[in-house]
């Protein structure tokens, strides 16, 4: 062995080793440690695989679920149909809140039919549910976690969330962001003029996260109205020639037809799956910080999310507002994930 090697190969082993170390603790330091809270929902089925698809990048802890779209029974069974479709029965699912803090429950099931997916025929899924309850979940799981190191995707009504607050205050230390699909300012709601459904299905409850101190994204209607299915991007899919594409098509494509209708527009968004993508590549997305109030009176703008977008009032900041949003960008990313599933 050269006399050089014989001197330098163990340095050059250290090296090695160090750089190993340090690229996969960089790669895991990399990782979002997430937690999704959804009332699946058509969209939120294509939210869940499009994040059960990047394991690379989201370490799904586990899938809350609450009603909102449809019945506890119902999104419950959903997030495990969606967990099925994904190929990652690995993920927990616990059932929450089966209704809002305060007021009557509403549901959506003109928009997300009678079993809460559009399009596709349901089954029961054959894991089921975690024995827990999603607020203890909540609870014990934000309690015990690191600092500021806990992601929570909140893709329906936020009473789950809300309640764990109320029960345990102290759980935000454990909690990172929390990003909300939800509200509505520049271009009026979906549920009445000013409202979108889920700030109107809980305002109470999102009262209580907005209050909380945490740090906050919404992705309002503002931007996942700009970010629209298409014929082209709906046969992008489809073409993946995959059971994730044939489903996500399927979905799609009997989802969208009741906004495309109201708004007259030529495609409909994919409202929560918008928040998983800004999780994933948040350079699609741009937006600014604002000071967030939500309405809670009973009345004509019940569950109105008035973000002060112009900083009129000089009041402190505690959202980030997301308004637009790269619409190519989020179907390409989108069909490329699916693509990886089976
Ligand atoms: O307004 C759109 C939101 O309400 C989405 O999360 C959809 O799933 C419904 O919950
Ligand atoms: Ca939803």
């Amino acid at each position: 062995m050269p006399r050089f090697t014989r001197i330098f190969q163990p340095l050059i082993r250290s090296v090695l080793f160090v750089s190993a170390i340090t690229m996969s603790s960089v790669q895991a330091a990399d990782k979002i440690d997430l937690i999704i809270d959804t009332d699946p929902g058509a969209d939120d089925v294509v939210a869940l695989l499009l994040a059960l698809a990047s394991p690379e990048q989201l370490q799904v802890r586990a899938i809350t679920t609450v009603a909102g779209n449809v019945r506890l029974d119902k999104t419950s069974r959903n997030a495990r149909l969606a967990r099925e479709w994904a190929g990652r029965e690995d993920v927990p699912v616990y059932a929450g809140a089966p209704k809002p803090l305060v007021r009557t429950p509403i549901y959506a099931e003109n928009i997300h039919g009678q079993e809460g997916v559009t399009g596709v025929p349901v089954h029961e899924p054959a894991k089921g549910l975690e024995k827990a309850n999603a607020v203890n979940y909540l609870v014990d799981t934000l309690r015990a976690a690191k600092p500021g190191s806990v992601t929570i995707a909140m893709l329906g009504p936020q009473t789950n969330l809300a309640l764990a607050l109320i029960q345990a205050p102290e759980i935000t230390q454990g909690i990172k962001e929390v990003v909300v699909m939800g509200g509505a300012h520049f271009n009026g709601g979906n549920i009445t003029p000013v409202a979108e459904f889920n700030l109107y299905a809980d305002p109470h409850a999102a009262d209580v996260v907005l209050k909380s101190g945490v740090k906050l994204t919404y992705v309002p209607l503002d931007v996942t109205h700009k970010i629209l299915t298409s014929e082209a991007r709906l046969k992008q899919i489809a073409a993946l020639g995959n059971t994730a594409g044939k489903l996500v098509g399927d979905i799609l494509n009997e989802y969208v037809k009741g906004d495309m209708v109201h708004y007259g527009l030529p495609g409909g968004p994919v409202h929560d799956a918008s928040v998983i993508a800004y999780l994933l590549n948040p350079a699609l997305f741009s937006g600014r910080e604002v000071n967030l109030v939500v309405d809670t009176r009973e009345g004509p703008t019940f569950g109105q999310t008035i973000p002060d977008w112009y900083n009129t009032l000089n009041q402190p900041k505690n959202a980030f507002w997301v308004e637009s949003g790269d619409a190519q960008g989020f179907f390409d990313l989108l069909t490329a994930r699916l693509g990886r599933l089976k």
